[in-house]
């Protein structure tokens, strides 16, 4: 599905505990956020992400919902909620939710339930094995309920699986997807859905969107049935609302019926050699392979200006995910997410300007996690609420030169996360202020692509150069012809396209046949 409002839009994610804090008691809450719409609108971002903001008891940041339809206290009331919403929509911008659709806190009343010896409403609703003794494929509690059994997890402990049913059941325990009880289980989530579009909000991201049905499935068609299911409700009746999917294989998912689909910096996309190439070069473990502390080795990506990088490694991956999506849903390029290394970890900011050139001029809908407008540091800090390695890419937005750079009058001690104690600690304040900052270079470039509809969702892309570990990039989009060249060197290629410069950065010419490029430069070419 491809929402028209998707065609111009940019997004902006935000981690709702460490956005700006209203009331002084160190976390970030909804008020917050409508607080700073202005601003994210002003920066050319005209949607929102947020992360959850339901009540949880916080052993996976919110990603462990106790209760899908209350507001967390320390974000505020649920009215909060429907006046961001408001207030939005009054800027013409658009709000997306978390869906959580895959396993709750194992605090949640449905789960509790499940966890008792008698039968009830809710015994089938998690996925239970009834013998103890189990090794497979999936992680098991088992010695923690009064219910004879042991109930699988999604995610860490505290997250038991919801149950979709497997594909192809195997064991007598296993129900089918078209159980009652696994039926049930969809139509509790279709009515969570509900439950926030008919208060305003304009769809979802949806969390491990391609981990609902169990058992062997290896093209994803239970999981998928599912979501096409959700999306012939929504279809009926909300015509307009927008799914996101962190499922990261386009083609699976826009034709399971998401609008978009990221792709995230593990090693299965080309996305991770453009910004995090240490990745690929590592051992490394964990999902988004964020578990080392510190960096090391050679740093191979695309966007580093040593120029290490190998631009086919990106496209050989992205042109078969885009083709076979395209016509489906959207791609979302993301700067970075609250699960990855932030972008400045590998790059400068002069890297990061080209790099945002490159991303925001991309075909699909774009994804700006807060905070890296400015180019916020990675910072090595002690894991909270479960986030371990991803906690350093969750600290507090740093707005000024104020206390707590802006984020909260409340005492430092009380702050969601330590902030960045570097004397060249980046903020939104002084960033405006400069003209040749990121933020402002970000602002131009996001200015670009809602002047030129070539450079939105929908405009076409096809690759003009492009050689194996050689700089630059060229690319057309439309009737736009755009270079990036990351490496600290100039650079000069064949190339008869002629027409009238829309944008640069560093200086690029061409004639005689020749486009030259300037060292870590990038450009935008109306063709004539
Ligand atoms: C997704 C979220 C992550 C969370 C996990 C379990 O990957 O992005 O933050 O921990 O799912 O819900
Ligand atoms: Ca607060």
């Amino acid at each position: 599905m491809k929402q028209k409002w998707l065609g111009d839009a940019v997004f902006y994610e935000i981690y709702p505990q460490s956005f700006f804090d209203t009331n002084g008691d160190g976390i970030g809450d909804l008020d917050g956020i409508t607080a700073k719409l202005d601003y994210i609108k002003d920066l050319g971002c005209n949607a929102l992400w947020i992360n959850p903001i339901y009540d949880s008891p916080f052993k996976d940041a919110g990603y462990d919902v106790r209760d899908y339809k209350k507001v967390a206290p320390r974000y505020g009331l649920n009215q909060d909620a429907y006046r961001l919403f408001g207030e939005a929509h009054k800027r013409g911008m658009h709000v997306l939710l978390d869906l959580v659709p895959g396993h709750t806190s194992e605090e949640h009343a449905w789960f509790k339930e499940s966890q008792k010896a008698s039968p009830n409403e809710y015994s089938d609703r998690y996925v239970w094995a009834d013998h103890c003794f189990r090794i497979d494929q999936y992680p098991y509690v088992a010695g923690e309920s009064e219910r004879d059994g042991i109930y699988m997890l999604n995610f860490f402990k505290c997250q038991p699986a919801l149950n979709y049913g497997f594909y192809r059941p195997t064991e007598r325990w296993q129900k089918s997807m078209d159980d009652p009880a696994c039926l049930k289980t969809r139509e509790a989530m279709k009515d969570v859905m509900r439950f926030w579009l008919d208060r305003g909000c304009d769809g979802f991201r949806v969390d491990m969107a391609d981990y609902l049905v169990k058992g062997e499935d290896e093209k994803k068609e239970g999981t998928s049935a599912i979501w096409k299911d959700v999306r012939a409700m929504l279809d009926q009746d909300y015509p307009e609302a927008v799914l996101v999917s962190e499922w990261s294989n386009p083609p699976f998912s826009t034709k399971a019926g998401f609008d978009c689909d990221f792709l995230l910096n593990n090693p299965h996309t080309g996305y991770s050699t453009l910004f995090r190439d240490y990745v690929n070069h590592e051992q490394l473990s964990g999902s988004q392979n964020i578990n080392n502390s510190s960096l090391g080795g050679e740093d191979y990506s695309f966007f580093r200006k040593e120029g290490k990088g190998n631009i086919q490694a990106f496209l050989s991956d992205y042109l078969d995910k885009y083709e076979n999506s395209k016509e489906y849903g959207y791609i979302s390029f993301i700067t970075g997410n609250h699960d990855t290394p932030r972008i400045r970890r590998t790059l400068d900011t002069h890297e990061l300007k080209l790099a945002y050139a490159f991303l925001f001029t991309m075909p699909g809908v774009p994804f700006l996690y807060y905070g890296d407008e400015i180019g916020m540091r990675y910072l090595n800090i002690p894991t909270k609420e479960g986030g371990y390695g991803r906690t350093g890419s969750r600290t507090p937005m740093q707005w000024n030169q104020e206390k707590n750079m802006g984020f909260s009058t409340g005492c430092k001690e009380d702050l969601y996360l330590p902030q960045d104690s570097a004397p060249d600690a980046p903020d939104v304040a002084s960033q405006m202020a400069d003209p040749n900052s990121l933020w402002n270079t970000l602002k131009e470039i996001l200015a670009l692509r809602h002047s030129e509809k070539d450079l939105q969702a929908d405009g076409s892309f096809q690759v003009v150069y492009a050689e194996e570990n050689q700089y630059p990039f060229v690319y057309r989009r439309g009737n736009l012809l755009l270079g990036v060249n990351p490496k600290a060197e100039k650079t000069s290629i064949p190339c008869n396209y002629l027409g009238e410069m829309l944008y640069q950065i560093g200086e690029t010419t061409l004639s005689d046949g020749t486009l030259r490029m300037d060292a870590q430069s990038f450009f935008c070419l109306k063709i004539q």
